[in-house]
């Protein structure tokens, strides 16, 4: 009994020392090593690559970042789970003080990339990293960044920097880490070669894959296809209102995922949040009215390729009249 004791107290023991190291240590910084061609990165903006960017901006960055007036000034995340404590988004405006403005296009390419900033210190998952996404794609993003766009003018507005809880100080030294730099520049794949361009969209570009595969926590970055449940859904998530919403399962399944589709009922849903039924899809599935049908249709194509998950999800139905 007596060892028994012992080695259990020794083991609570070692584990408290441990939390208590990753609670002094912190969120891990990393070293800020952008090789020249990021470093000296000056993107020019064109018509195209700032329609682009601010497709993408709605897509990802004003989800996130857009206050109630739709300035990118930053806000509250209260769709987190609990465990995650309380997270604020930053801004982002122009302004050179609370904002990005004195940021140069390496650095926010550097950062969205990676996490990591200029100083080493590293941003968690709250805030995503964009490591698949083509380069000339997240050139679109740092033009419209810098672009006349009011919602981007410069405001002073700010939360204090997060502080983050020990759950994610642990998180963030055991399982999460900065992804690296491509190691060669990512290409958007033709849109005549529907399928590879059907998974660049919901994989690298729009990230349909980390809500829709088994465990968000299980997600694989840098190899989505290899993600825990890949397309098979039940991650439970919260809508602003914090109820729990389970994601869909999109593969082909007849009976629990989307085996009996059309695809134009695919593209109601997906660009505008409607149920084949008539109803409305609940947060956090945002409609991407900012995707094209074209692009849409190229992402059922290639979920139509996506091994079938049989996962009966259970979907939110909701519960009060709002
Ligand atoms: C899922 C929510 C989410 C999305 C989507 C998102 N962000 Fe963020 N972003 C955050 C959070 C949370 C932080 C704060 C991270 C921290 O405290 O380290 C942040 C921080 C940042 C910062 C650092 C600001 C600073 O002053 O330190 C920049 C720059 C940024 N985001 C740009 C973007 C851009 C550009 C996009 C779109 C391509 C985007 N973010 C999309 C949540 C998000
Ligand atoms: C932030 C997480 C998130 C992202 C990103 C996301 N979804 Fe969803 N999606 C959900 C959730 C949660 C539901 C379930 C909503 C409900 O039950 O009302 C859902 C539902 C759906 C449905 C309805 C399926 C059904 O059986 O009713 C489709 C289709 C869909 N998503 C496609 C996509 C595609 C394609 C993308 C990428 C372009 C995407 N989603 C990105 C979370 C997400």
């Amino acid at each position: 009994m007596k060892i028994i004791g012992y080695l259990l107290g020794s083991i609570v023991l070692l584990l408290a020392a441990c939390l208590a190291f990753f609670h002094f240590k912190g969120v891990p910084q990393y070293e800020y090593a952008p090789p020249e061609h990021v470093k000296t990165l000056q993107v020019t903006p064109d018509s195209a690559r700032l329609a682009r960017g601010a497709a993408i901006g709605a897509m990802h960055c004003m989800e996130c970042h857009a206050a109630a007036d739709g300035k990118l000034v930053g806000k509250p995340m209260n769709d987190l789970p609990p465990m995650f404590g309380k997270i604020n988004t930053l801004n982002i405006t122009q302004d050179p003080v609370h904002g990005i403005g004195a940021w140069t296009d390496g650095e926010l390419y550097y950062f969205l990339r990676t996490g990591i900033h200029k100083d080493g210190h590293w941003s968690p998952p709250f805030m995503p990293k964009y490591s698949l996404m083509a380069d000339e794609d997240l050139h679109s993003v740092i033009a419209w960044l810098r672009s006349d766009d009011p919602r981007l003018a410069p405001d002073s507005r700010e939360y204090p920097p997060n502080r983050f809880n020990l759950f994610i100080k642990t998180l963030s030294n055991i399982l999460f880490k900065a992804p690296p730099l491509p190691e060669k520049p990512i290409v958007i794949p033709d849109a005549s070669n529907k399928i590879a361009f059907g998974k660049y969209v919901a994989d690298n570009l729009s990230n349909c894959y980390m809500c829709h595969s088994g465990d968000i926590l299980k997600a694989n970055a840098l190899h989505p296809e290899q993600s825990f449940g890949y397309y098979g859904g039940g991650t439970e998530m919260r809508n602003e209102a914090g109820e729990p919403v389970f994601s869909a399962n999109l593969t082909m399944d007849k009976e629990t995922g989307l085996g009996n589709w059309t695809e134009q009922q695919f593209i109601e849903a997906v660009r505008f949040g409607k149920k084949p039924d008539g109803g409305m899809l609940s947060r956090p599935m945002a409609p991407h009215s900012m995707l094209t049908d074209e692009e849409v249709s190229a992402i059922f194509a290639y979920l139509k390729t996506v091994p079938v998950i049989k996962n009966p999800v259970q979907r939110y139905q909701a519960s009060v009249e709002r």
